[in-house]
C-alpha cells in the first residue's frame, strides 16, 4: 500500500453511534468536509480524514491499514479480536468513549425458566457475535447451536429457528416488544477509540498521539 501521510479515521455511516462520534471529533478540534458521495470526509485543519462505512466493517479496515483510527462499539471490536486469523494485525482499545452504552446479553422466551448457562446446553442460540458467544460458552463448558444472523435476531425465537438470543441490548424495547427477558450478560459494551496495537512510525503515529491527548482533555471535562 502507497504510504499516506494524511490520517483516516472510520466510523458508522448512519446509526445511534454516528452523531455523538462526529460531535466528539468536533470537541477534539477536527472538522469536514463531506464529499459528494458523502462516504469521504476531508479534515479541514488537521491532516484528519474521515471513513463513513459498516460499524462491522472498521476493525478490519484498521486490521489492513486502510485508516489508523476507528470510533465503533467495543462488542464489534471484541468480536473481531476473537475470531481474527493469528495473521491478523492485533488491535487495541485505545479510550473508551462514554457514549453508545449497551449490553451483550442473552435473552430467552418468557416461558423458559433460566438459571444458569448449563441449561443452554443443546439449545440453539440465534446472535449476530458467534465468536463473542462461542467464547462465553466455551468459559461455561456449554455446547450449543450457534444460529448466526446479521440482524432481526430477537426474531428467530417466534419462528422457530433459535430458542435463546444473544445480542446487544439498550433500552429493552426490542426485547420487550419480541416477549424476551434478558437472562445473562455477556459484555459492557460502549463506543471506544480502536486502533492498531502499534501506531505508525511517522507523522502519523505523531498525529493519533495528539488526538488522543485532546480527546482525554474532552473526555475529562466532560466527568
Ligand atoms: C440493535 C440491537 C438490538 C437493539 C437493542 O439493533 O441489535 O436489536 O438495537 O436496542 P434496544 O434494547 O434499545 O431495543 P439495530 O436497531 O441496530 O438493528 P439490527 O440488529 O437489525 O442491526
Ligand atoms: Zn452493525
Ligand atoms: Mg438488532
Amino acid at each position: 500500500m502507497k504510504p499516506r501521510d494524511r490520517l483516516r479515521i472510520a466510523m458508522q455511516k448512519s446509526g445511534r453511534l454516528t452523531e455523538p462520534a462526529l460531535e466528539l471529533l468536533k470537541r477534539c478540534g477536527l472538522t469536514f468536509r463531506q464529499s459528494r458521495d458523502k462516504l469521504f470526509c476531508f479534515g479541514e485543519g488537521e491532516p484528519v480524514d474521515l471513513l463513513l462505512v459498516r460499524d462491522d466493517d472498521i476493525p478490519g479496515l484498521i486490521a489492513q491499514g486502510v485508516c489508523e483510527l476507528g470510533i465503533v462499539g467495543r462488542n464489534v471490536l471484541d468480536e473481531f479480536r476473537v475470531t481474527a486469523g493469528r495473521d491478523s494485525e492485533p488491535l487495541a482499545e485505545l479510550r473508551p468513549l462514554g457514549f453508545g452504552r449497551c449490553r451483550l446479553s442473552i435473552a430467552v422466551p418468557q416461558e423458559f425458566d433460566y438459571r444458569e448457562p448449563a441449561q443452554l446446553s443443546g439449545q440453539r442460540i440465534a446472535t449476530s457475535y458467534p465468536g463473542l458467544l462461542g467464547a462465553w460458552l466455551g468459559e461455561h463448558g456449554v455446547e450449543a447451536g450457534v444460529v448466526t444472523l446479521a440482524g432481526s435476531v430477537e426474531i428467530a425465537p417466534k419462528l422457530g429457528t433459535a430458542d435463546a438470543i444473544c445480542d446487544l441490548v439498550q433500552s429493552g424495547g426490542t426485547l420487550v416488544a419480541n416477549q424476551l427477558r434478558e437472562v445473562d450478560v455477556l459484555l459492557d459494551s460502549e463506543a471506544v477509540l480502536a486502533g492498531p496495537q502499534a501506531l505508525p512510525a511517522d507523522e502519523r503515529g505523531d498525529l493519533v498521539e495528539l488526538l488522543l491527548k485532546r480527546l482525554d482533555g474532552v473526555i475529562q471535562v466532560r466527568e
